[in-house]
């Protein structure tokens, strides 16, 4: 399985500097390696981080959100054609930000992970507990239901060959908490079992990324871990140097 390396610029860059950062990303990035870098930018510049990364192996861009349906009356919403017409081959869903400030059900997070799978995007579905709900105990409930709702409808084929699962515990992100390597070892092989619930033998081939506070500095021990094939990163992925040290962690 190759690893993901993935960039979540969420509500950041104007077109030009998407671009800017994106051509140092294709500039720096290793060639010919096991690991595949995925930025998502803003909508906006999708198109322009597409035509940077247009023609190399290893570098794919994607949405941030996508909505449920083909077209229609769904004012600020887009479409899984509206992405991959713009240059998009992935998209995630269920992000928290999504989820606890835009109020995203895991019903919606569910239809909007089938529809792009139909689609047929690469989807990489974001999952993760709050510190209320962690130190409740609840993780293995919290995460259970957040994947089966978010897979819901989902064909085990389709998930083992353009799914991908994003564990992101809420309270690491943007906070600089990242989670120690024993939380995530465990959460990594709890998602591990529960997508195994789900999709029987197809979850071995779904990538699981870790995301919360991944830095330079830490993502060669999280990188190290059973279960973790990639990483999503937020804040430190904003700037392409400290991105690309990211990628190349070892
Ligand atoms: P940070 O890396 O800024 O904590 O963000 C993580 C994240 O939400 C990526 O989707």
């Amino acid at each position: 399985m190759k690893t993901l390396i993935a960039a979540n610029w969420k509500m950041h860059k104007t077109r030009a500097e998407a671009r800017r950062t994106a051509q140092a990303v294709a500039d720096g990035a290793p060639r010919g390696t096991d690991r595949s870098l995925i930025v998502f930018p803003p909508f906006t510049a999708v198109a322009e981080v597409a035509a940077v990364f247009a023609g190399r192996e290893g570098l794919a861009v994607g949405g941030q959100d996508v909505y449920p349906a083909e077209k229609g009356a769904f004012t600020g919403e887009i479409s899984p054609a509206m992405l991959a017409d713009a240059g998009a081959t992935w998209v995630l869903t269920g992000h928290s930000e999504r989820r606890r400030v835009l109020g995203e059900s895991d019903a919606l997070v569910g239809r909007k992970t089938a529809f792009a799978l139909d689609a047929g995007l690469n989807v990489m579905l974001c999952i993760g507990e709050t510190l209320e709900e962690r130190e409740a105990g609840t993780l293995e409930e919290v995460l259970r239901r957040q994947l089966r709702e978010g897979l819901a409808g989902v064909a085990a084929d389709a998930a083992a060959t353009r799914a991908a699962v994003a564990y992101e515990p809420v309270w690491a992100i943007g906070t600089g908490k990242v989670a120690g390597c024993a939380e995530v070892l465990e959460a990594h092989a709890l998602t591990r079992r529960l997508l195994a619930e789900i999709l029987g033998p197809a979850a071995d081939a779904v990538p699981l990324l870790y995301g919360g506070s991944v830095k330079p500095d830490n993502a060669a021990a999280l990188l190290a871990l059973d279960n973790v094939n990639g990483l999503l990163i937020g804040g430190a992925s904003l700037e392409a140097e400290s991105f690309l040290r990211i990628a190349e962690a070892r």
